[in-house]
């Protein structure tokens, strides 16, 4: 079995809140990730997949393929958007990268599947040092 990744990056707002808890104690609990207006990060989003590699080509897959589907799926639907607000798969979700990687492996598990490899690890970078990963389980 062979894991290959794909990089993509995002820049979203958000914020770290819960509408029936004050201030006092989002900004306890959540820190200046619950600012008022919100903050910006500039995210990273690395998806691996596993699978054989296929005698014929050497590859896996062919990572060209894999792009526009996390693309199509994910990257257009957070870049340079709220993620408290625009987002379809983080509505009702309060927007931390956990919550993120569980709902990017949502929208690309099967996707991926019908690309005849199996999904391995969503994990999203929130900032140089903090990093968050999901495999599935
Ligand atoms: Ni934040």
């Amino acid at each position: 079995m062979v894991y290959i990744t794909r990089r993509e990056r995002f820049s979203s707002t958000h914020r770290l809140y819960r509408a029936d808890w004050d201030d006092e104690k989002n900004m306890k609990i959540f820190g200046p990730c619950s600012n008022k207006n919100g903050h910006g990060h500039n995210f990273e989003l690395f998806v691996t997949v596993k699978g054989e590699v296929n005698p014929d080509s050497g590859f896996v897959m062919n990572l060209k393929d894999l792009s526009p589907i996390i693309k199509n799926k994910v990257i257009n639907k957070l870049d340079h958007k709220n993620l408290n607000l625009d987002v379809d798969f983080m509505k009702n979700k309060i927007p931390s990268s956990e919550n993120l990687v569980l709902e990017i492996w949502k929208q690309l598990e099967i996707p991926v599947k019908e690309l005849g490899i199996q999904l391995h690890c969503v994990k999203v970078y929130e900032t140089e040092n903090n990093f968050v990963e999901y495999f599935g389980e």
